[in-house]
């Protein structure tokens, strides 16, 4: 097989609010017009900034930051409110540059500037141990106890299908 190796020296990436005019380039990462519609909504009413990290606008990675307050985590940040960051994620060709460090921190960014104490999170640390550590290492803790977030339907490759239970811990962080 005939293969060679090259080099980009550098690309630069830009970190913005999504608009409604990226669908399309949101759905070759995620191919589910309902979600991102959802998101559209919920930014529109003020709840939520759904940010995206693009190369000349196609999207590589995306975090929704939901502003309203999360409930749960309320006995561990003595009643201050704290804000959500919901399914963060990076296209896997281009995971471990920092790009979901940054999608992070631009949310911390965000909430610093509308006066929001705290930044909370659900994680799976049991399937998704790379996002954990990926948030221990920007200050993120766990509070509360394990919970079901969510059971998803799935087909494995073999063609059966099965249900998957999403276990996942708050973490939260002052910032
Ligand atoms: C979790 C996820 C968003 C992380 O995105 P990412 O862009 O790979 O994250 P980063 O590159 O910022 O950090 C990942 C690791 O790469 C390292 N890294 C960052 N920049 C680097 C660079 N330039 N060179 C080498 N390594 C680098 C980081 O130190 C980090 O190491 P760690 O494992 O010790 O934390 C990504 O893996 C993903 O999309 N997963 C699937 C969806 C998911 O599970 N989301 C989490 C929901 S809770």
């Amino acid at each position: 097989m005939w293969e060679k190796l090259y080099e980009i020296s550098s690309i630069s990436y830009q970190i913005r609010v999504v608009e409604e005019t990226d669908l399309n380039s949101l759905l070759l990462v995620k191919p589910d017009a309902s979600i991102h519609a959802d998101r559209f909504q919920q930014q529109n009413s003020g709840k939520a900034v759904y940010f995206g990290a693009f190369i000349n606008n196609y999207a590589i990675g995306y975090v929704l930051l939901s502003l309203d307050n999360k409930k749960d985590v309320m006995p561990y940040t003595n009643q201050e409110k704290c804000a959500d960051m919901i399914d963060l994620l990076v296209i896997e060709p281009l995971r471990n540059y920092g790009i979901g460090t940054r999608l992070s921190l631009v949310c911390e960014e965000y909430c610093k500037e509308i006066a929001i104490p705290y930044l909370g999170l659900d994680v799976n640390p049991a399937d998704n141990f790379a996002a954990k550590r990926l948030y221990e290492r920007l200050g993120y803790h766990e509070v509360g106890e394990l919970h079901l977030d969510g059971v998803y339907e799935y087909t494995d490759g073999q063609g059966n299908q099965g249900q998957y239970e999403d276990w996942c811990i708050d973490m939260i962080k002052r910032i």
